[in-house]
């Protein structure tokens, strides 16, 4: 049977308390929800998307009030980012209670959580009064969807109900924080930027890829050097001199290129992220402009590197993961 895509809210809270699960908007990207309390309805969220079971989940509540159920309290640190950004796109790793399943949290101490800011989100946290937890609404290594449209290519004939809510503005996942010690560790990029991250709280330290995958004890354990990739092969180059001469290519850059350059360099597509520059624009686009540049037909998909600073720091630590390989 096709999933149903609606703005029907009810109907998701009840799917959400009945152990189902619902695809819904949040500001960020979609995400694939669950009964955060029910390991069942959980499990379904790792069978669907064909998700690792070492990779743990973020727990989604609509009030900071949540948080003393759930964990163990927040550092004065935790506690300035929660004030500064919550609602919005940053999750907070935090000491959990038993009350979370190890399976949400791939058995580890700890809990990501995050209060969303987008209304149909919010509203679906609320009705169901329970915390929801959600991955990204892909499959496993897949593209993150910005539209409803996006999870219904994936998950179609998989889950019962989308909540739709437009195309999602900020448009890269949530920036992943790590408060359990005195300094907070920056487990993933996204959309706040580092430098609003430390106007907050001071320096942060940044996770290293060997904290990741390869070591028996990942800070997060979702890092994978490879994620978020379309099908077509991506190169990451900082000039047009470096782009492949062999075969067709589609150009994701954040400004446009002269037509000219657009010729010798063999591109028959290309997605302009922001003419202006504006990094953010940029990021709210970048998902759908990859998708674009997947369906074009070339052989190569090259991205310009984006400034290394504010949100195109997380567009190239994205562009970084869809082209490992
Ligand atoms: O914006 C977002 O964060 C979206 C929306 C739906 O909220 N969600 C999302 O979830 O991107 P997901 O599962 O695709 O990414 C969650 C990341 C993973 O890299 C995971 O390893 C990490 O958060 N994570 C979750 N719990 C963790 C924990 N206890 N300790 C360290 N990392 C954790
Ligand atoms: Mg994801």
């Amino acid at each position: 049977m096709k999933c149903a895509i609606s703005q029907d809210i009810k109907a998701g809270a009840d799917l959400i308390r009945n152990g189902e699960l619902v695809a819904f908007a949040t500001e960020t990207v979609y995400g694939l929800g669950a009964n955060a309390l029910n390991p069942e309805a959980v499990a379904q969220i790792f069978e669907v998307k064909r998700r690792p079971y070492f990779d743990p989940l973020i727990v989604h509540i609509s009030n900071v009030n949540q948080l003393e159920d759930l964990t163990l309290g927040l550092s004065e640190q935790a506690r300035k980012l929660a004030d500064h950004f919550w609602p919005g796109p940053l999750t907070l790793v935090l000491p959990k209670k038993k009350v979370i399943p190890d399976l949400v949290t791939a058995g580890l101490e700890s809990v990501a959580i995050r209060i969303p800011a987008h209304p149909v989100a919010r509203q679906l946290l609320e009705i169901s009064g329970l915390p929801i937890a959600a991955p990204s609404a892909n499959k496993f290594g897949c593209l993150s969807p910005t539209q409803a449209k996006h999870v219904e290519e994936q998950f179609g004939t998989e889950i019962k109900l989308i909540l739709d809510g437009g195309p999602c503005a900020v448009g890269v996942e949530s920036t992943v924080i790590q408060c359990i010690s005195d300094l907070p560790v920056l487990l993933r990029p996204g959309g706040v930027s580092l430098e609003e991250i430390e106007s907050c709280i001071g320096q942060v330290r940044l996770a290293e890829i060997e904290d990741h995958a390869e070591t028996n004890s990942p800070l997060s354990p979702g890092m994978l050097p490879r994620h978020y990739a379309p099908q077509t092969r991506l190169f990451i180059v900082s000039n047009l001199d470096e782009v492949p001469k062999t075969g067709t290519n589609g150009l994701l850059s954040l400004y446009p290129i002269e037509e000219t350059c657009l010729k010798e360099c063999h591109f028959s597509a290309q997605e302009i992220l922001s003419p202006t520059g504006d990094l953010k624009l940029a990021a709210g686009k970048f998902f759908t402009a990859l998708r674009n540049l997947d369906a074009a037909g070339v052989d190569n998909i090259v991205a310009l590197r984006m400034p290394e600073k504010g949100l195109g720091r997380t567009i190239n630590n994205r562009l970084e993961r869809a082209a490992a390989s």
